[in-house]
């Protein structure tokens, strides 16, 4: 399985602390919040990680990140022209993927304890594709899953009235079909080619499984999330949890 980190957009709920540097780069306890996705994906066995960001920061991205041999992996850039959305990003993953499984992060999501659980069922997974939920207080921030006892029956896009309290996290498990997948999406209200509606399209086929995340979770792409971020990094040093 190959890694696949996130870490374009504009950053603009976070201005200015954006203005100058990646969203992406900011710190998160006491290392850059880069570091997270990548410790993550390697404590989880993954070690081929493919890092893609916009063109203004791609080199303050290499130089903090460097080959990846100082977190026993090895790295891989590629730049995004413009900020086209989450799906939009991922496609240009598709050479690099190959034919292998892909786990693909967003780089301001923060993990508590190791995705390794989540990898391996992944791993275990003959066919489709694999997210996480977790059950947050103000789902209109994220996708947002509709579930019945046993499955996933549709994911809403940051939505007004949400039908669950269960976010869809930033950590999605795909085959290499996910790029013929993104071929065929439309662009959405926003302009974006948008994860959830590559997600959708798996429910639609069947082929969507899900786990629960354990422990807390966070993304940090605004002030308060990304104060929350650092407070769950410190307060255990930086290091990922054990399950
Ligand atoms: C993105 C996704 C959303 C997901 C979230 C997790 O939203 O579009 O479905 O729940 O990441 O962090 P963003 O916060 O990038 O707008």
């Amino acid at each position: 399985m190959k890694g696949i980190i996130l870490a374009g957009g504009l950053g603009s709920r976070l201005y200015p602390l954006t203005r100058a540097t990646n969203k992406h780069l900011l710190p998160v306890g006491r290392e850059p919040m880069l570091y997270h996705p990548i410790r993550q994906l390697v404590s989880a066995g993954i070690y081929d990680i493919l890092t893609i960001t916009s063109t203004d920061h791609m080199g303050d991205v290499v130089q903090c990140l460097g080959s990846g041999e100082d977190f026993d992996c090895k790295l891989t850039y590629k730049v995004q022209e413009e900020a086209g959305g989450i799906a939009h990003a991922l496609a240009l993953a598709e050479d690099y993927a190959g034919s292998d499984q892909i786990c693909v992060m967003l780089g301001d999501n923060i993990f508590e304890y190791s995705i390794e659980p989540y990898v391996t069922a992944f791993r275990n997974q003959k066919k489709g594709a694999r997210v996480l939920i977790k059950e947050v207080g103000d789902p209109e921030r994220y996708g947002v899953a509709a579930m019945d006892e046993k499955h996933i029956l549709d994911i809403e896009e940051k939505p007004a009235n949400p039908k669950s309290s269960f976010a869809v996290v930033g950590l999605y498990f795909y085959g290499h079909e996910v790029f013929d997948i993104i071929k065929n999406i439309e662009i959405s209200e926003r302009g974006e080619l948008e994860i959830t509606t590559v997600n959708n399209f798996y429910i639609q086929k069947g082929l969507l499984e899900y786990s629960i995340c354990h422990g807390r979770w966070t993304d940090a792409g605004t002030f308060e999330s990304l104060f929350e971020a650092s407070k769950i990094l410190l307060e255990n040093d930086n290091r990922i949890l054990p399950h």
